[in-house]
């Protein structure tokens, strides 16, 4: 036009005086302007917020690290606000030397620096008899990736000695629900952290400062926070956490027990519902994530047409075994509806069902892990919607 874009010629607010100077933020957080960026709950999924879910806004991020304030939170008796020096881990049970160790005392191990993704087994559980919540932060956001850094669980069992006869540790939290899981001693000794930094920063109080149990691959529930003692026994304890929870009711009336390894799994983070196409048609870049307990992503595949043709994604970012991956697909879109879906093959060449097969073999009576595939229709106003196809 022939004013111009008062965008480009008008002097704007912020050039016309000076900011704030570097004092004015010791710790920074986002732009008021993101403030739509936040960790959202669903007021009708529980009683109390105390024992509830938050969810991760996924639609709003990009690469594979969760920022460390939107990292979805789940707490079953809330937020335990540990005081660092009162801190201590008890190792106890089957052990030549039972020990308690202080914060100061962690520190001086050995310690990894490892990125894993901590996903709530219950993530989904929502969709099982069929789609309910529009939105990935609400269907898929019971999940976040980070980098810990952390000492090797087996480097504390090794102090404390293991006797021959243990076989399984129990992680208990020091928080009001404390809760307890039974871990197998080889999964303790193989690539277990007792990790007390998060993204560089110590743990956020949410996700279990001062110290939390990394469990990869593993179902959320096992990482324990807050983390106050481990007991080292010869089997299982069948706590509240591994009977009247985290099993799956089978169609025969049975339940599974002891699931904990969390399937590959993906998502199209945009476009989605809370994530329309706002462009109209032309060149549109789809975008997802894509994980599994079992090591590496090695493939993404999309369909803009529920499942006719598949499209191979690209990956770009870190490839890390128990890692979020980041997918692409950049196409020209036509304006015409769209039936959107992903589907993650691991490096074990497991591929994500479909929500049939799933139910197939599960029947309508889980909660917990729920890995199918998402659907996502787009209507011409480029408006997505959860929805199931067959
Ligand atoms: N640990 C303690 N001590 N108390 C809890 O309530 N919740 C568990 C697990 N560890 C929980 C806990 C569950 S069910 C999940 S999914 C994860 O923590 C959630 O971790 P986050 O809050 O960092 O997302
Ligand atoms: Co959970």
């Amino acid at each position: 036009a022939a004013a111009g874009d008062p965008a480009i010629t008008q002097v704007q607010p912020w050039a016309q005086m000076l900011g704030e100077g570097v004092d004015a933020r010791p710790y920074g957080t986002p732009s008021p302007f993101e403030a739509h960026v936040v960790r959202r709950n669903v007021p009708w999924l529980t009683a109390d917020p105390v024992s509830s879910v938050s969810f991760t806004p996924l639609h709003e991020l990009d690469g594979i690290i969760t920022p460390n304030g939107l990292c979805f939170e789940r707490h079953h008796a809330g937020i335990a606000e540990v005081d660092p020096g009162e801190y201590r881990l008890m190792i106890n049970g089957l052990v030549d030397r039972p020990l308690v160790f202080t914060l100061q005392d962690l520190l001086r191990f050995p310690r990894e620096n490892r990125v894993y993704f901590l996903e709530c087994a219950a993530n989904s559980g929502m969709e099982w008899r069929g789609s309910q919540l529009n939105g990935c932060q609400f269907t898929h956001g019971m999940i976040h990736n980070v980098m810990y850094t952390g000492i090797p669980l087996r480097l504390l069992l090794e102090e404390a000695g293991v006797k021959t006869s243990a076989a399984w540790i129990m992680p208990e939290g020091a928080d009001a629900a404390a809760m307890t899981r039974s871990i197998p001693l080889e999964k303790a000794m193989d690539d277990c952290l007792v990790a007390f930094r998060m993204n560089g920063e110590a743990l956020r109080p949410e996700q279990g400062y001062p110290v939390r149990l990394v469990v990869p691959g593993w179902e959320g529930n096992m990482w324990v926070k807050w983390l106050r003692r481990i007991e080292v026994g010869d089997q299982p304890w069948h706590h509240r956490e591994e009977t009247s929870a985290y099993t799956d009711l089978m169609p025969d009336g049975r339940a599974r027990r002891f699931t904990w390894v969390m399937d590959a799994k993906s998502v199209i983070t945009s476009p989605s519902p809370q994530a329309p196409i706002t462009h109209g048609p032309g060149h549109t870049v789809i975008t997802g994530v894509a994980w599994s307990g079992r090591g590496a992503i090695l493939r993404v595949d999309v369909t803009l047409d529920g499942g006719i043709t598949w499209h191979q994604a690209r990956m770009s970012g870190p490839s890390f075994d128990k890692s979020m991956h980041r997918f692409y697909y950049e196409f020209d879109w036509d304006g015409r509806p769209l039936l959107l879906q992903s589907r993650a093959m691991d490096s074990t060449g497991y591929v994500q069902p479909t929500k049939e097969k799933l139910r197939e073999l599960r029947g309508l009576s889980s909660i917990y892990h729920n890995n199918g595939i998402q659907t996502w229709a787009v209507n011409e106003q480029g408006v997505a919607e959860n929805v199931e196809i067959s």
